[in-house]
């Protein structure tokens, strides 16, 4: 079995498209596993997928890299929360934003904060969701580590989080402004009449392609003057063919 066979198999039997992901670094990765779990071909390693239903759960989890934490690269949030301020909130007190693969949940706990913060009396919907469906039941619980929390501000970690065992708990004002889904990027609809989109961190493991397609299925997905977030190595540079403006470092507006 070559390693394109392999990806029709997990796209037939797992439901994921793996030819979406850069190869090299896919098959690089694939390869690690596989020798970490001593198996050395494909066909030995689909008979194992099929079989075991941890290693099917192992194997998503390595393809779908997680690492996250709150505010990743402050600055760029704090200039979000700016650009939320006079772009969007003065046209709209209700906003529509969707975290699209938020991991365990950081990134769109980190958007109800700001929220919660700079407009307390809206009624602001936000939608999280992830390919990763273990991923989401941690988004849900809502625990953390001092590792993924270090970059909030004491201020907010005292109003919104309890403290206990060394272990930090997101409260339920700000828990229950986020709906969690499951919702991979690539084979799901996407939702619609957003005011704010904010992807980040993932596009970079896939091909130039499928990239350019999840950024038009955004700009569809986007209300008329609302605002793409994206990761701070992730510059879209065909913005304007795909009917944005750049506002912010790394936040588009649609046309
Ligand atoms: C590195 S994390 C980024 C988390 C967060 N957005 C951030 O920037 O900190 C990448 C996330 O993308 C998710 N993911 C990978 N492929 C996906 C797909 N096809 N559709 C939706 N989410 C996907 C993974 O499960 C993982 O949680």
């Amino acid at each position: 079995m070559e390693v394109v066979e392999f990806e029709s198999w997990i796209l037939k039997n797992l439901n994921v498209d793996l030819s979406a992901y850069k190869p090299a670094q896919l098959h690089r990765r694939i390869k690690s596993l596989m020798n970490r779990i001593g198996v050395d071909n494909y066909v030995a390693y689909t008979e194992l997928i099929k079989r075991d239903e941890a290693e099917q759960k192992r194997f998503l989890n390595y393809i779908t890299i997680n690492v996250t934490e709150f505010f990743r690269n402050p600055q760029l949030f704090f200039e979000l929360q700016k650009k939320i301020k006079e772009e969007l909130l003065v046209n709209n007190r209700n906003l529509k934003i969707w975290s699209a693969a938020c991991s365990q949940g950081a990134e769109p706990y980190s958007l109800a904060m700001i929220m919660k913060e700079i407009s307390p009396h809206g009624r602001h919907e936000i939608i999280a969701t992830d390919i990763d469906e273990p991923i989401l039941d941690r988004a849900k619980e809502g625990k953390y580590a001092y590792s993924e929390i270090k970059n909030i501000s004491e201020e907010l970690l005292i109003k919104y989080f309890k403290k206990k065992n060394e272990e930090y708990y997101i409260e339920p004002i700000i828990k229950n402004m986020v709906a969690f889904h499951k919702h991979d990027l690539i084979l799901d609809d996407y939702f619609k009449n957003m005011d704010l989109i904010v992807c980040r961190n993932v596009v970079i493991y896939f091909n130039s392609s499928i990239k350019n397609e999840i950024y038009k299925k955004f700009h569809s997905a986007l209300k008329k003057g609302g605002l793409l977030f994206v990761g701070a190595t992730e510059s879209i540079y065909n913005y304007k063919e795909l009917g944005l403006d750049k506002v912010g470092t790394f936040i588009y507006r649609k046309i």
